[in-house]
């Protein structure tokens, strides 16, 4: 019904952050800025999205694909560069918003608010995201009046009087799209930095008899990340987000300025997680799985009531079935731990499958590399290996098959069987207590 477009800004080289990285590719909580912004958008159902990248910035137009992007080839300003959208949006009359690749914590909710002053009955040409950031800085700002925003005034072009304004310009804005070509066809360069400044359509469509109108956001959700302190910064609103929302939805932190999850950290009810915990992309945790501290989760699935930790590390591909342990100084890789199966101590399980309740000993390696390619290791159900075990992949232990303990196994073994290598115990008695006082008279020392 209400039809809505986007374009982001993302032309921007990014020179602050000192970065091979096109600055919208910065992570936050394991995914691209330019990503939040397209997520959070999803809550306006954009139906064309556009990004406008500068020169050399491949790499963003691969990230955003299938969402189209256009070449802002000269830098004139971000009237201009939202003038280069002109083409992918024609005919386009519903709301067109204007977004940052640099101002990625906007919220959906903003952007909803943002969409439903532009359908006020007013009907605003113009809706800008004005904020009071504790310092203004250069931030351009916001000129009102009774009748709504008459003006931006851009920071360089402002007068003492239009400084010590505390309303600024986010620089987001909701525009009527059957007028913000030409409202941006009107805008000159004439101005402190010779730029076809964007904050110029206020004015234009107030001449031209239209309303424009400010929606306010928290500053907190407006900071723009142009250096990797301000990146940082960014990086802690977004994780006191995302520890809200695991404990809205039912998980326990104990510290929770500890753990630090992705964007797509996905969490079941009853999740108990201690101190320093991290979450990389590509985790989903069931309901009532214990985490203790110290873990490290990545591109993992873990079932129901598995309990993980502490100091246990789950890379990608990793399963762990419902009931299973993990315990500390284990690492998993692509592998499958069955249920209720034990990996409690010292381990390395890679390429591997650990069936439903096997127990998997201290120190247990599974070689699953042999400096060319990677093996597969499987493991039976109820199959016990015994501590500091090495399995040679690939090799296969048939079910409920007991592995002794420091043991090599490089060849299969049947379900049920007894495996073992081991050299032979030899004992000579006395021969501890002989060899020191002979090393005594020949040295001396005690
Ligand atoms: C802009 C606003 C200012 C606002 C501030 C908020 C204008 C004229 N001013 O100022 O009112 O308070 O943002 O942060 O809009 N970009 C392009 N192509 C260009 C120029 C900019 O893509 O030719 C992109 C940049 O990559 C950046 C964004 O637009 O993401 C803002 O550009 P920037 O030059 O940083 O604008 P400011 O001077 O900060
Ligand atoms: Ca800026």
């Amino acid at each position: 019904m209400t039809k809505t477009a986007a374009v982001i800004l993302a032309a921007g080289q990014g020179t602050r952050m000192k970065s091979a990285l096109p600055k919208v590719l910065h992570p936050l909580a394991g995914r691209p800025m330019v990503a939040h912004l397209i997520h959070a958008l999803g809550a306006v159902a954009p139906s064309r999205t556009v990004v406008v990248i500068g020169p050399g910035m491949e790499s963003v137009a691969d990230r955003v694909a299938p969402l189209p992007t256009v070449l802002q080839a000269e830098r004139l300003g971000t009237a201009h560069a939202v003038a280069q959208a002109g083409e992918a949006l024609a005919g386009f009359d519903g709301t067109v918003l204007i977004l940052y690749g640099d101002t990625p914590l906007i919220t959906p909710e903003t952007l909803t608010r943002m969409v439903e002053a532009r359908l006020a009955a007013e009907d605003p040409a113009v809706v800008v995201l004005g904020f009071r950031p504790a310092d203004p800085l250069q931030y351009g700002r916001l000129i009102c009046s009774p009748a709504g925003l008459e003006a931006i005034v851009e920071y360089k072009d402002a007068t003492a009087d239009q400084r010590a304004i505390g309303l600024c310009n986010s620089g987001v804005m909701a525009v009527d799209g059957r007028v913000l070509f030409a409202l941006l066809a009107a805008v000159g360069n004439d101005n402190a930095k010779g730029e076809y400044y964007l904050t110029d359509i206020v004015a234009l469509a107030r001449r031209m008899g239209r309303a424009c109108a400010v929606v306010e956001g928290a500053a907190e959700e407006l900071l723009g990340v142009n250096s990797r302190s301000e990146l940082a910064a960014a990086e802690a609103v977004i994780q006191g987000r995302l520890r809200e929302k695991a404990m809205e939805g039912g998980a326990t932190l104990t510290a929770p300025e500890t753990v630090f999850f992705s964007a797509d950290t996905r969490l079941g009810r009853d999740v108990s997680i201690g101190p320093f915990v991290t979450f990389g992309p590509g985790v989903e945790i069931g309901d009532g799985v214990e985490i203790k501290g110290f873990c490290h989760i990545e591109g993992a699935r873990v079932a129901a009531k598995a309990t993980l930790g502490p100091y246990a590390r789950l890379r990608p591909g990793a399963a762990i079935a419902e009931g299973a342990h993990v315990g500390n100084f284990v690492e998993i890789k692509n592998s499958a731990v069955e249920q209720g199966a034990k990996v409690n101590h010292l381990t390395y399980i890679g390429d591997a499958r650990v069936g439903a309740r096997a127990n998997i000993g201290a120190g247990t390696i599974t070689c699953n590399y042999d400096g060319f390619g990677k093996y597969h290791t499987d493991i039976g159900e109820g199959a016990f290996i015994g501590s500091n075990t090495a399995l040679v992949a690939p090799v296969s232990i048939g079910a409920g098959a007991i592995i002794g303990a420091g043991s090599t196994i490089a060849r299969d073994v049947e379900a049920d069987a007894l495996a073992l290598t081991r050299g032979p115990h030899e004992v000579r008695p006395g021969w501890a207590a002989k060899f020191r006082a002979h090393m005594r008279r020949l040295t001396g020392k005690n």
